[in-house]
Order: structure tokens, then C-alpha cells, then sequence
């Protein structure tokens, strides 16, 4: 793809998940990588062993919920490579609880992570892509961002909201030569599903009623969609949420399994 070999890329949540995948297609484009992990250094050093034969790739554990510590990893991240020409704000959590017994602290924590954070590094790589006179930003919404499902109302309101801030900056910062959208992924089989699976809220035979595809998505699925808008294959788009949902977003009636 047209305008990743050689690039600086920073890719958020990218020790697991689907940002290992969205990783591992960037550096198979021979793109310059870092990666981006909250708390766990076991997933770190399990993607850095998988991804590192693939191409340049660095590992840094940043707090996201952490605004200070957010601008300072794009800081970081330019003092290191002289520059930063692609950002892609993937990291994300979801906590499932009644709206009506949402504690408050979960909701900030949540938008914190999802959508403020989303925004700070956005702005703090705009600066300097600002004066490169060039970059593009991809953000990772969610099939939720559209359809909605019970229990995950901070989530939900984050990834719509996500949906906004492309379209927002797209329009503000089209003049200055920066791409942002974002991508909406269905349903990818990672640690956040498991964890949805384990605790009831999940049940995946029932999903797939409302999945034309009748499958789970891989990561690198999603990583091809970031990888285009990424590029310059996608230079004329801004400010737009591409669904990479199986079809998710456009089935009708829930259909069986065998249909
Ligand atoms: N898995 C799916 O089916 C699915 C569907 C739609 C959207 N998404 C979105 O895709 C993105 C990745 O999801 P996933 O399923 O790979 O999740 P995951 O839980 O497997 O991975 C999340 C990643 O985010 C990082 N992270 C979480 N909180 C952080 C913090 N405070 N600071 C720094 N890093 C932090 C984790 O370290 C991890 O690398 C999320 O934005 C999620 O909302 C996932």
C-alpha cells in the first residue's frame, strides 16, 4: 500500500488484541512501529516476541486514563524518531453494568481511556504533523458506535462519540493536510469478548443470528481496513467511520446460524 514503508507509526493498545493485529499489518507494510501497552508486561513481551521478526517495532506502557502521560507518549515518540506520521488510538475497555447502577467513577474511567484520551494524543500528534505539513490519524470506534446493546452504556456513548470526533477534526484539520477517521470493528474474538463470554453478558450463537458473515473477525482484518485509511491508497478520505463488521451494520432480521 502507497505511503506506510518507512513511517512512523504509533499504534495504542498494540500488545494485544486487535492492535497486535492492526501492528503486525503495518510493520508486513514496512512501516516503523511502537506499540503501546497499559499495565500488563506479560502481553507486551508476548507481542514484542511475535512482532518483533516482522520488522522495527519498540514497546511503551503508558497510562491512558492519564492525560500528562498521554501527550508525553507522542513527545516521546518524536524525540525518539524526529517524527510521528501515523497515529492510530485503538486502546480501549469496556465495564458492563445496568445504567441505573453505573458507578460514576467507572463511567469517567471509561471515557477516559476510550474518548478523552483519543483526543489528547490526536491533538498533542496534530501539532506536530501540523508543521510535517502531513499525517493521518485512525481511531477505533465500535460496532457500537450504531448498534446498541444493554450494559455497556459508557462504552457505547464513548464509541459514538468517537464517531464524532473524526468527523470533527476531519473537517478542522483537513486544511493542515491530516487525515483522521476511524473504523468500527464487529465482533473480534480477543481478550475483551472473552471476558464477555466468561462473564454471561456474551453469547456468541446469538451474535452470529445478526452476523451476515456467520463468523467472528480476525484482528488483521481490522488491521487491513487501518492500514488503507492509513495510507495514501485513501488520500482523497477524512473525517469518516468505515464498519468492518461482517455486515453487522446492515442486517435486518436476526437469521439462523444454518440459513
Ligand atoms: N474485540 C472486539 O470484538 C471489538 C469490537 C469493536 C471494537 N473493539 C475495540 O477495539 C479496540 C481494541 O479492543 P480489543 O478487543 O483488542 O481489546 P483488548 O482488551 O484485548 O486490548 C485492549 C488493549 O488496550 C490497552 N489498554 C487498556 N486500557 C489502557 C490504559 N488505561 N492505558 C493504556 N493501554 C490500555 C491494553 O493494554 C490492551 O493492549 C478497543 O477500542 C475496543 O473497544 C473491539
Amino acid at each position: 500500500m502507497r505511503g506506510l514503508k518507512d513511517k512512523i507509526v504509533l499504534v495504542t493498545g498494540g500488545t494485544r488484541g486487535i492492535g497486535k493485529g492492526i501492528a503486525k499489518r503495518f510493520l508486513e507494510e514496512g512501516s516503523i512501529v511502537t506499540i503501546v501497552g497499559g499495565k500488563n508486561k506479560q502481553d507486551a513481551e508476548n507481542a514484542m516476541a511475535e512482532l518483533s521478526p516482522l520488522g522495527q517495532v519498540d514497546c511503551m506502557m503508558v497510562d491512558l486514563s492519564d492525560a500528562a502521560a498521554t501527550e508525553k507518549m507522542i513527545d516521546d515518540v518524536v524525540a525518539k524518531h524526529g517524527r510521528i506520521d501515523i497515529l492510530v488510538n485503538n486502546a480501549g475497555i469496556q465495564i458492563r453494568r445496568w445504567a441505573t447502577e453505573f458507578p460514576l467513577e467507572d463511567f469517567d474511567k471509561v471515557l477516559s481511556v476510550n474518548l478523552r484520551a483519543y483526543y489528547v494524543a490526536s491533538r498533542t500528534a496534530a501539532r506536530y504533523m501540523q508543521k510535517q505539513g502531513k499525517g493521518s490519524i485512525v481511531c477505533i470506534s465500535s460496532g457500537n458506535s450504531q448498534m446498541y446493546t444493554s450494559q455497556r452504556s459508557a462504552y457505547n456513548i464513548s464509541k459514538t462519540a468517537v464517531n464524532g470526533l473524526v468527523a470533527t477534526l476531519g473537517v478542522e484539520w483537513a486544511r493542515f493536510n491530516i487525515r483522521i477517521n476511524a473504523v468500527a470493528p464487529g465482533y473480534v474474538m480477543t481478550e475483551m469478548i472473552q471476558k464477555g463470554i466468561d462473564e454471561g453478558i456474551i453469547d456468541i450463537d446469538n451474535i452470529m443470528k445478526v452476523i451476515p458473515m456467520k463468523r467472528l473477525l480476525s484482528p488483521e482484518e481490522i488491521g487491513n481496513t487501518v492500514v488503507f485509511l492509513a495510507s495514501d491508497e485513501a488520500s482523497g478520505i477524512t473525517g469518516q467511520c468505515i464498519f468492518t463488521d461482517g455486515g453487522w451494520s446492515k442486517a435486518g432480521l436476526p437469521e439462523n446460524k444454518d440459513l
